[in-house]
């Protein structure tokens, strides 16, 4: 099957860094992108990959067109870190990291003792995902190794490429949230013999944090990390300052939090921080050393009272950093709320985020954050044809705005500063819409 999907088309071949002008911004007015079986043969200018494709099919060419005209059409959005648990957490009162924690989410969490709970949630958050515009997730389960089931089994059905894993805890937690290290290593493998390289998912070796697992469970997360390829591994890092401190009784003979996971063997390629607030020196090195990579959640460091990151700081130092909701701690689902966030992060800070760079995050920085590269973050031939198409007018002040707007920067920022789900005009997921509401409308 070829679709030619049209529309303007952004995407990114590299971090611009603060250049409004860098060649990594790909840019198309009037583009399209030649999709078969679910993958991008060609990407470009309307008229150059239609005539390539009519060249390549011949005369009698068959091939759909989904034109979407002047909305704009980017990579799906990408979130780096969310609990899916979570969803009914958001907006939860007046507290901050570990009293929020007790409070609110462990008995959020422990409810998905049961199974029904946990497949009617999963099926909730991945349609509220794709309302959102967001096709990839590494998102975190409970305890429960059914929940795992739950959200791959949803995920897979709709062809996603999902990174999911059970959280591994057993201390300091409530009493039925907690595995111990002989269940752990019972359950994960089997979870990653069924869930693991399965279509597009990928398993991720979640420990929740440092304070909620004894030594001998990191150790056993690192070694199950190493003990397959292409495993991924995400957990919290440097959130909260009580947080810190914390770590630092549970663990006293280690240089610093960073170092307590390096210990372990939880660091390297395919693992991933979310938070990365209050990092030392020596950690911001080592986490770019290692090729280590962060999720900044700028929505829940705001709500839970965390602090502020200018981002730039950790992507000049070397870091892969990625934009995440961090559900239930985050306020929003939306990608675009994320990069509001982002941007007025690094003003608290007197930095600024430009535009094209909050974009570069919230796709291709995401994907490179998750080691996902290969397969999504932008349209280049080969990869997968996933894809959000966003419409400013939608939210009468924006298009208001957007009318105003003299560059493509300008647009940009007004879109991610004042859009959100209601700008989701479609997601496209392997080259077919995903909004069922909207797929007969084109
Ligand atoms: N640190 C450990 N667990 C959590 C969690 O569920 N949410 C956030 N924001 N931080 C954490
Ligand atoms: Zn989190």
């Amino acid at each position: 099957m070829h679709t030619l999907l049209c529309g303007e088309l952004v995407d990114f071949l590299a971090d611009p860094g603060d250049d409004e002008a860098s060649p990594a911004i790909r840019h198309q007015p009037q583009g399209a992108i030649w999709i078969v079986d679910g993958i991008i043969r060609a990407s470009g200018p309307r008229r150059a990959v239609e005539a390539q494709l009519k060249k390549t099919l011949g005369a009698a060419a068959e091939y759909r067109i989904l034109d979407h005209g002047e909305q704009l059409i980017v990579p799906g959005f990408i979130d780096c870190h969310m609990h899916y648990a979570q969803i009914g957490v958001m907006a939860s009162w007046g507290r901050q990291l570990l009293d929020w924690l007790e409070r609110y989410t462990f008995p959020a969490e422990a409810a998905f003792a049961d199974p029904q709970l946990a497949a009617v949630s999963a099926e909730f958050v991945i349609d509220r995902l794709l309302a959102h515009g967001t096709t990839t997730a590494s998102v975190f389960a409970t305890v429960h190794a059914h929940s795992v089931d739950a959200f791959m089994q949803i995920a897979d059905r709709r062809s996603l490429r999902m990174v999911c894993g059970k959280v591994m805890m057993d201390r300091n937690c409530p009493e039925g949230l907690r595995d111990t290290v002989a269940l752990a290593a019972r359950e994960i493998p089997e979870l990653i013999a069924r869930w693991h390289r399965r279509g597009r998912l990928r398993y991720s070796l979640t420990p929740r944090f440092a304070p909620t697992s004894t030594p001998a469970q990191l150790q056993l997360a690192g070694e199950l990390y190493r003990s397959e390829p292409d495993l991924h591994l995400q957990s919290h890092l440097s959130e909260n300052l009580a947080e810190i401190a914390w770590v630092r009784e549970l663990f006293p003979h280690h240089a610093d939090y960073f170092d307590v996971y390096e210990q372990a063997g939880l660091a390297g390629e395919r693992a991933i921080y979310g938070h990365c607030l209050h990092l030392a020196p020596r950690e911001i090195d080592a986490m770019a050393a290692s090729r280590t990579a962060v999720a900044f959640c700028p929505t829940s460091n705001l709500f839970l009272g965390s602090g502020t990151l200018d981002v730039s700081q950790l992507l000049d130092a070397g870091i892969a950093v990625g934009l995440a909701s961090d559900i239930g701690g985050g306020s929003s689902l939306s990608l675009l709320r994320t990069m509001a966030a982002a941007y007025q992060h690094a003003a608290l800070r007197g930095a600024r985020l430009t535009p094209a760079r909050a974009w570069y995050l919230a796709t291709l920085g995401g994907a490179r954050a998750l080691a996902l590269e290969k397969f999504i973050g932008n349209f280049l031939p080969g990869k997968e044809a996933d894809c959000v198409v966003l419409d400013p007018v939608r939210i009468p002040e924006l298009g208001w705005r957007v009318a105003r707007a003299e560059t493509l920067s300008e647009r940009l920022f007004a879109l991610m500063m004042l859009g959100d789900e209601r700008c989701v005009v479609q997601t496209y997921v392997m080259g077919k819409a995903a909004l069922p509401e909207f797929a007969d409308t084109l």
